[in-house]
């Protein structure tokens, strides 16, 4: 697939591709029951540059993790930061489409996907992912839901962008459902879209100039827009599940 050089540049030096933060993504990992001393395998789906992956490493010391993501210029700025961190010895990566996860049954103790299990839908990885996990291990995923009774301006906005955000209530529900055992979620701060929407608005400026990029930088920037007349409708919320 041929990328557009107005879409690297937008992403450019950003430390993540979602909204988020250190501090959110260890309130989640922190509620899993789990010995943090045990040699732990895990899975960061949709890694992107990866600053979670890095984030998982340091918190679990004894943890091998192997980070996948369909775009390779991603995962080379992963690398970078394996190297920088010195932790070639436990943190992988590899160019692969969730779509066809190339690992046998089993294999981890946790799975992790920030902002990124929308791309195959939440139904979808709870069904699917399953089978990567060992007996007692965990899903953590964060999906876009309805944090508020949504106004029909955003319920009409997310139809055409992600038709499966729903409320917390009826995604706890989809997760029972598939056997899993729900433990807890964690709702993404404002803070955190805030910042993001911030470094990503700061590199859509700067792309002002460049024709093919109008379409792509209007939709961006229709989404925080709306992001930010409509914050108490919806957020990514982390939801923390277990294999039982
Ligand atoms: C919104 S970004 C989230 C990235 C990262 N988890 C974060 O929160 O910063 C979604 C990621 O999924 C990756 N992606 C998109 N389609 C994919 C696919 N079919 N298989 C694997 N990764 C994919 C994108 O390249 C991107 O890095």
């Amino acid at each position: 697939m041929e990328i557009p050089l107005y879409f690297y540049l937008a992403y450019k030096d950003l430390d993540r591709l979602s909204p988020g933060s250190d501090d959110t993504t260890l309130k989640a990992i922190d509620k899993i029951d789990i010995d943090d001393n045990k040699m732990l395998n895990i899975l960061d789906i949709g890694c992107g540059v990866g600053t979670s992956t890095i984030l998982l490493a340091n918190h679990f010391e004894n943890a091998e993790v192997e980070a996948i993501d369909l775009f390779k210029h991603y995962l080379d700025a992963l690398d970078e930061k394996i190297s920088k961190n010195g932790l070639e010895s436990r943190v992988f990566t590899y160019k692969m489409d969730m779509n066809d996860l190339d690992f046998a049954n089993e294999d981890f103790n946790i799975v992790f996907a920030e902002a990124s299990c929308e791309i195959i839908g939440f139904k979808r990885t709870l069904k699917e992912w399953k089978r990567l996990l060992k007996p007692d291990g965990y899903l953590i995923i964060s999906d876009v839901s309805w944090i508020q009774k949504p106004s029909s301006k955003s319920v009409k906005f997310w139809k055409n962008i992600y038709d499966e955000v729903d409320s917390i209530e009826s995604k706890i529900g989809q997760i029972k459902n598939e056997g899993y055992e729900f433990i807890d979620y964690v709702i993404v701060p404002k803070e955190d879209w805030n910042s993001y929407y911030n470094k990503l608005e700061k590199n859509l400026n700067k792309l002002g100039s460049d024709k093919s990029a109008k379409d792509f930088v209007g939709q961006i920037k229709k989404e925080i827009n709306h992001f930010r007349q409509n914050s108490d409708d919806y957020s990514y919320v982390f939801y923390i599940i277990k294999k039982v």
